[in-house]
């Protein structure tokens, strides 16, 4: 007689229970809660990672990433979670010394400029803001300042450093690198004027309390989010501009309905924040 095939047993954990157990743990760890980005993509990839490099179990690579900072930090380069580089996607850079910042410079008249890189993760955005600012500091009325945010700690206390690699810096143009970096052992250093340009901090955008803002660079920090959460953070960010400022976003993001943020699509991925949503749609 055949053998009849045995039932199959049901885990003892549902299916997804761990993943949920696993982001409760790293939302405790890194203040991320990982629940809140697209599902299918993150826990693909933890599960890879968790095989690859822990015991294959996401509760056993969570125990791994509690006491190894190395495999943590290591964790959320893979998940791309804090993925960054100098000069990233550099023609936006281009736009923002060349357009973006003499024209909110004329707008500010001698009030000093006021710029945020929301979601910074290891620094590399600000550092390369502020050698902008410096390239281009005879046509400022004042040097502006810098807000580094980001929800990691782990990732402002690398900012605070100021230490890049060779790889971080591979895209960045080499006469301002040497210019504004130190070349260190196995690196690269940001220079004292640079680091006096900028305030790290800890922050979840969520509750971020910044306001008073001129530039925002808000990139590659929402492509993982779900619509919702997106779409709730673009407000808060928006709400946290002067008339007039910007918001820069990644090269391959969007807002789908600027106006009902109050703010207008002024180039690819650079909107700018009415004077008055209600009563001057169209802000010169
Ligand atoms: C891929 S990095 C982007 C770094 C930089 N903006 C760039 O484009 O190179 C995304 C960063 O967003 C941060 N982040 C994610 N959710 C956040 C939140 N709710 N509040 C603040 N930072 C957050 C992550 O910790 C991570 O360091």
């Amino acid at each position: 007689m055949p053998e009849t095939p045995a039932t199959p047993r049901k885990p003892a954990v549902a299916a997804g229970d761990d993943f949920e157990r696993f982001c409760t743990g790293i939302a405790d760890l890194v203040g991320i809660d990982l629940s809140l980005y697209k599902r299918k993509q993150m826990e693909r990839r933890a599960r890879g990672l968790a095989s690859r490099f822990g015991d294959g179990t996401l509760d056993g690579y969570l125990e791994l990433l509690r006491t190894d900072e190395d495999q943590l930090d290591k964790f959320m380069e893979r998940m791309t979670i804090t993925v960054s580089q100098l000069w990233r996607n550099n023609e936006i850079f281009e736009a923002i010394e060349k357009e973006v910042l003499p024209q909110l410079n004329r707008n500010a008249g001698v009030r000093r400029l006021h710029l945020w890189s929301a979601g910074c993760s290891y620094g590399a955005e600000p550092y390369t803001l502020a050698a902008v600012c410096l390239e281009i500091r005879d046509q400022l009325n004042r040097l502006p300042t810098i807000q580094g945010s980001d929800i990691n700690p782990h990732m402002i206390e690398r900012a605070k450093k100021g230490f890049y690699t060779d790889e971080d810096a591979r895209d960045a143009p080499k006469e301002l690198l040497e210019k504004y970096f130190d070349r260190v052992d196995d690196g690269w250093s940001a220079k004292s004027e640079l680091r006096q340009m900028i305030r790290f901090k800890v922050e979840d955008l969520f509750a971020a309390k910044t306001d008073g803002m001129d530039l925002i660079l808000f990139r590659n920090v929402a492509i993982h989010f779900e619509r919702e959460r997106r779409d709730r953070v673009h407000r808060i960010l928006s709400d946290a501009l002067l008339p007039g400022g910007m918001l820069v976003l990644g090269s391959t993001e969007m807002i789908v309905q600027p106006a009902e943020l109050g703010l207008e699509r002024v180039r690819p991925f650079v909107f700018r924040k009415l004077a008055d949503p209600l009563t001057q749609p169209d802000f010169p």
